[in-house]
């Protein structure tokens, strides 16, 4: 299989593409792949040039903390969750998330989520749940990794600085049932930073490996 990848030394320096042969277990996933085009000390392209490692971020390779977000053949995906006997044709095309910036490779410098969770003072806090209702929708909401897919796919997302995106409207709603005292302060950031810009493709509901409905996080917040 050809593998063609993004590359980008540094988050200042040129991107180019680098073409790679793999001939490992088909029945792997691309970040086993990653893992195996890295094995050896020797890393070449598929010339026999000599390379370097490619850069690459994981933690749990099971679709449980969102590093290894990229984008796959065109499709923004985790890269542990995406197994290559489902890819169509011989040839894998993998490149960095577009919404952040690069700092190596496929390394993208996330910090923007939390920095705007951070300013905006979405994190519960003391808990002061408001009841027992929708306990179902806010253990979906919380499952929430992270990982930027819906803001990679979100035609109103640029670069956090003023629209903050689906996992930030997740994120409101699920404070604000759980800790009643900062509701009031929490429909303005949300109203400011989601509410007034989303045009409702619903793009992040698609793309969303843990499936969060977030039109239910918007519709409950709206109530
Ligand atoms: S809402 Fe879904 S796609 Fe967006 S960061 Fe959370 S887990 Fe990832
Ligand atoms: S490595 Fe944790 S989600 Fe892929």
């Amino acid at each position: 299989m050809r593998v063609k990848i993004l590359r980008q030394q540094t988050p200042v320096s040129e991107p180019y593409w680098e073409i790679f042969s793999y001939d490992g277990p088909k029945d792997n996933t691309v970040a086993g792949l990653l893992d195996y085009l890295n094995y050896n000390d020797d890393i070449t392209d598929i010339n026999g040039n000599k390379t370097t490692r490619i850069g690459w971020e994981c933690s749990c390779l099971q679709g449980m903390c969102g590093g290894c977000a990229m984008v796959i053949n065109e499709i923004p995906s985790l890269a542990c969750e995406t197994f290559l006997k489902d890819m169509k044709g011989d040839e894998l095309t993998i490149r960095p998330l577009i919404k952040f910036p690069v700092i190596h490779d496929l390394v993208v410098d996330r910090s923007v989520i939390y920095e705007n969770l951070m300013k905006t003072d979405i994190f519960i806090g003391e808990y002061q749940p408001s009841g027992a209702k929708d306990k179902e929708h806010q253990y979906s909401a919380a499952k929430c990794l992270k990982c930027g897919l819906c803001l990679e796919v979100c035609p109103n997302y640029i670069d956090g600085k003023s629209f903050f995106g689906a996992l930030f409207a997740n994120d409101c709603y699920l404070v604000a049932a759980r800790n009643s005292a900062k509701r009031k302060d929490i429909k303005k950031s949300y109203n400011e930073h989601f509410g007034s810009v989303c045009s409702k493709s619903l793009s992040c509901m698609d793309i969303c490996p843990m499936k969060i409905q977030t039109i239910a996080s918007m519709a409950r917040l709206n109530r």
